[in-house]
């Protein structure tokens, strides 16, 4: 059997995360300049249903049946065995790797899941197809996040831009006119799970103006989608500001991510907002096409830990 490996990429939410939680519609998007790749090695040497993961990033080198069965690199893979319905596969060896920073919003739990179960699928001689990949990778995620709405697995197993509400038929959002943004991260690390159980918390001790704000982060999506489907790709920047004050009111920002938020605009942004859990991790900008090497600067200069530029098409 031959090496198999698998990659997914990054993800970064236009609009819509927390309130997505709670059945309002979302924008999410993929970023190719990061990703997550899974490489198997068949290891003929070793007993049938010997599985080896190592993972240099988080300084993992073990053997699956040595890790507890809530890891998540464990959990993809008996998934995906327990689908495919084997036992005791071909010894092989897993290695993990990902430039999508940890607990940074840009959907590195995710796209590590989707990138195990399709090289293990595909090892195995049963490639899953995109709907099995995206619903076990999602069985993953509720492992490691608590209540996510399905957002991350969906947008990084298609590789596409997905207008999303839970529960609901995914649907795919044509790019009429390609857009600009830049990715900037704050180099704080903020589990995902953490903010979600925060605003949650919030929102059972008094549920009304929660939903309010749950419903106008809604509205901009709906809004936002019709920009993108139009090409009127500037009328995004105002309702990503606007989708920030909320995002605030919800008390998920931070003021790292205010303080890049505002270089950006500064700096000549459409606009910018937080994007993922929030409490750090990434922000992204609305870039005219002549000034994102600039903001990109700008917010360098402003803090961030590392920038890119990605081209949304
Ligand atoms: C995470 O990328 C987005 C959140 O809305 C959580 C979720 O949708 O599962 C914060």
């Amino acid at each position: 059997m031959p090496a198999i490996s698998s990659t997914a990429p990054g993800k970064v939410i236009l609009f819509g995360e927390h309130a997505v939680v709670y059945g309002q519609p979302a924008i999410a998007i993929p970023v190719t300049e990061v990703a997550a790749k899974a490489i198997i090695t068949p290891d003929p040497a070793a007993a049938a249903g010997s599985i080896h993961i190592t993972a240099p990033q988080i300084n993992l080198d073990a053997n699956f049946t040595d890790l507890p069965s809530i890891d998540p690199l464990v959990a993809a893979i008996r998934a995906t065995l327990d689908v495919l319905g084997i036992a005791k596969p071909p010894a092989f060896r897993l290695r993990v790797t990902s430039t999508i920073p940890v607990a940074g919003g840009l959907g590195s739990g995710a796209a590590v899941s989707v990138a195990i179960i399709r090289s293990v699928s595909a090892f195995l001689g049963h490639p899953l197809p995109d709907v099995q990949v995206s619903a076990l990778a999602f069985d993953v995620e509720k492992l490691h996040h608590g209540t996510p709405s399905g957002i991350d697995n969906t947008v990084i197993t298609y590789g596409k831009a997905v207008y999303y509400i839970k529960d609901k038929r995914i649907e795919m959002i044509p790019i009429a006119k390609s857009f600009n943004l830049v990715v900037a991260d704050t180099g704080i690390s903020t589990p995902t799970k953490e903010t979600v159980a925060d605003v949650r918390r919030h929102w059972e001790s008094d549920p009304e103006p929660y939903n309010k704000i749950f419903e106008s982060i809604g509205k901009l999506a709906i809004a936002a989608r019709a920009a993108i489907e139009q090409g009127n790709n500037e009328n995004l920047g105002p309702l990503m500001n606007e989708n920030h004050e909320l995002l605030q009111k919800l008390d998920v920002s931070s003021p790292d991510l205010d303080k890049l938020v505002l270089a950006a605009r500064e700096a000549g942004g459409w606009g910018a907002k937080l994007s993922g859990g929030g409490r750090g991790g990434n922000m992204i900008a609305l870039a005219p096409r002549d000034r994102a090497d600039e903001i990109k600067t700008a917010l360098e200069f402003a803090g961030a830990k590392s920038a890119f530029i990605t081209v949304v098409k």
